[in-house]
């Protein structure tokens, strides 16, 4: 419980951090109400702790399709491309090892997992500007999630893995509808458990009761 609360809060200081960066520097129109303001933070009264050795990195989903800004800076670096036998990518992540990897980012509540129960072809992302984020949902298939396992094993990584939390729910903006399919998830970490795979924390939903979020949910719609 204790690393789940020192996670939490370094999350929430990261989330906070970009929400005050981008409403601040925004330049691309998207919010034409951006004012400047103070932030004050009571450094008072302490949260959460953090591990002495804590270090955090995102690996995200993104295809190389995603651009923004006029610029498609992805690339091959989505989970589901990244070159894994890329020696300085393994020597950098060694180098800070334990670093801790978390893995998701806003697609995150898009991907399925390609595990027995999902039963149509495991293909990835696609655009379609009609989706929430402008993208299908995409599906990690089950060899890649092997592939990457042993990266990190080899790397000595920490995985936080962040989970679909509106699989099965219908999302309008600003609230969700229907509960929760959780079959997917549930199969998708069975499959991670048989494998004997070292997950150090699962994360439900992308930041989904952040106010700033396309797919913003009441949290009690997705409390369990
Ligand atoms: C794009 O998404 C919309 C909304 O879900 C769907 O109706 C449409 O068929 C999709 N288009 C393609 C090309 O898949
Ligand atoms: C939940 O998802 C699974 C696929 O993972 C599907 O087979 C099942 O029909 C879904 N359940 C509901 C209630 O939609």
């Amino acid at each position: 419980m204790g690393s789940w609360i020192q996670i939490l809060s370094i999350y929430y200081l990261a989330w906070f951090s970009f929400f005050v960066v981008n409403t601040v520097s925004d330049e691309s129109g998207y919010d034409e109400d951006v004012k400047k303001g103070n932030v004050v933070i009571d450094g008072s009264s302490v949260i959460g702790n953090i591990d002495d050795d804590f270090i955090c990195a995102t690996l995200d989903w993104w295809p190389p399709q995603k651009c923004d800004y006029g610029t498609c800076s992805w690339g091959l670096a989505s989970l589901l491309n990244l070159d894994l036998n890329n020696k300085i990518f393994l020597n950098a992540v060694k180098a800070f090892s334990p670093l801790k990897l978390r893995l998701g980012g806003s697609l995150q509540d898009l991907l399925v997992y390609g595990t027995d129960d999902y039963n149509k072809p495991c293909t990835p992302f696609v655009r379609n500007a009609s989706e929430m984020f402008g993208f299908s949902q995409g599906c990690l298939p089950m060899p890649r999630w092997d592939e990457l396992n042993h990266f990190f094993q080899k790397a000595g990584a920490k995985i936080i893995f962040g989970l679909n939390a509106l699989y099965g729910k219908s999302v309008h903006r600003g609230h969700t509808e229907r509960p929760w399919n959780y079959t997917n998830a549930e199969s998708f970490i069975q499959y991670t458990v048989g494998k004997n795979y070292d997950i150090h924390g699962w994360e439900l939903g992308n930041e989904l009761s952040g106010g700033w979020s396309w797919s913003k949910c009441l949290c009690r719609s997705i409390c369990l």
